[in-house]
């Protein structure tokens, strides 16, 4: 999951050349050579596209340059992923796309139309806690809470991975999730207990 500052600003700019270029020539205003040439977007110039997010589906008119943490936390309040550092660093900003965990702060909203985004808003199903959820409650996971969420999407993704749920695998796997309280021992204990209650096949339907 690291992607430093200076390749995201790359890919952004090719991701958003690439969408403005297909955006004229849908228009019809310029032809392929021509939309090449073009000036990139004017500031404030919006893009309208639709996420779907947590089993429902949102029509939104963004900035293309709009990262999927913005665009969930500004423009659909869900604000229960958090921005931590903004740089790829922390994993406080974890959804899943596609069952896969990934750092939002990194990926441009426009990039993820077409894909299944589940945010900790997402996770807990008619009511009823998700067991990391439950797991990280039992086991005093947290002491500020601010990376909880992200640990829980975190460790979501983790076992719809479908690896062994040992304490040095969880350890591993999980490193790429900063919990400045330090409260680690406890969030392994939660994700070892989780990982007897999920059922794998409803892992993988996140
Ligand atoms: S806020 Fe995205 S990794 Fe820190
Ligand atoms: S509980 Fe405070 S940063 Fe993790």
């Amino acid at each position: 999951m690291t992607v430093s500052r200076r390749a995201l600003l790359v890919l952004s700019s090719a991701a958003l050349a690439v969408i403005t270029v297909a955006r004229r020539i849908g228009r019809g205003r310029l032809g392929f050579s021509e939309a090449l040439a073009a000036e990139p977007p004017a500031a404030g110039e919006t893009m309208d596209i639709t996420l779907l997010v947590n089993r429902a589906s949102h029509t939104l008119s963004l900035d293309p340059r709009t990262t999927l943490l913005d665009a969930l936390r500004d423009h659909l309040a869900l604000t229960g992923t958090k921005k931590g550092c903004d740089l790829g660093q922390c994993g406080a900003c974890t959804v899943l796309l596609d069952g896969k965990r990934v750092n939002s702060c990194l990926m441009l909203a426009v990039a993820q139309q077409g894909r299944r985004i589940t945010t900790i808003e997402g996770l807990a199903v008619g009511g009823r806690l998700h067991p990391l959820q439950a797991a990280f409650i039992a086991h005093d996971g947290f002491q500020c809470g601010y990376c909880t969420p992200g640990q829980i999407m975190s460790a979501a993704g983790f076992l719809a991975e479908g690896r062994p749920p040992t304490d040095e695998t969880i350890r591993e796997q999980m490193s790429g999730n900063i919990c400045r309280c330090g409260a680690y021992t406890n969030i392994v204990a939660a994700i070892k207990e989780a990982a007897a209650k999920v059922d794998q096949n409803a892992a993988l339907q996140l």
